[in-house]
């Protein structure tokens, strides 16, 4: 079944849901502050936010550090991801970066990711942002 996309009511709740978790994102040495949302299969939503470090490459996306909580968190048998949203605090496009993607794919290979490109917020798919993504066997 190909995955279906969200409505825009569902959108709108989601977004709702990252820009309510950019709130606490820590950016001091970007100063680009992000939100994220998960939206599980069992309807679930989990948040997370920009995590940066005085050693640059510690830093953790707003995807990510969701997706993580939603690992722990969630109550299903185990994450199914139905969709992501991502947001930045200033409204500035923010597609979800490459390492993001694959983790994405990871717990949803048909999830619907949201973002913000230079036409505004769209829907897209995990498998055309991430073709060929890897995967182990
Ligand atoms: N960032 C995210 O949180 N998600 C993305 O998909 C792209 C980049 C963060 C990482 C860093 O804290 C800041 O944005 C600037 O790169």
């Amino acid at each position: 079944m190909p995955p279906s996309q969200l409505s825009p009511q569902q959108q709108e709740s989601l977004l709702a849901a990252a820009r309510k978790a950019l709130q606490r994102a820590y950016a001091r040495y970007s100063n680009f502050l992000v939100g994220a949302a998960v939206l599980t299969e069992q309807g679930e939503i989990f948040q997370g936010c920009n995590v940066e470090n005085a050693s640059y490459g510690l830093t953790i996306c707003a995807e990510r550090a969701a997706i993580f909580t939603a690992v722990q968190e969630t109550k299903g048998p185990k994450l199914v991801i139905r969709a992501v949203a991502v947001v930045n605090g200033d409204e500035l496009p923010c597609s979800p970066c490459g390492a993001c993607r694959q983790v994405i794919f990871e717990f949803g290979e048909n999830a619907i990711v949201i973002f913000k490109n230079h036409r505004g917020y769209v829907q897209q798919r995990i498998t055309d942002l991430l073709p060929e993504s890897f995967r182990l066997s």
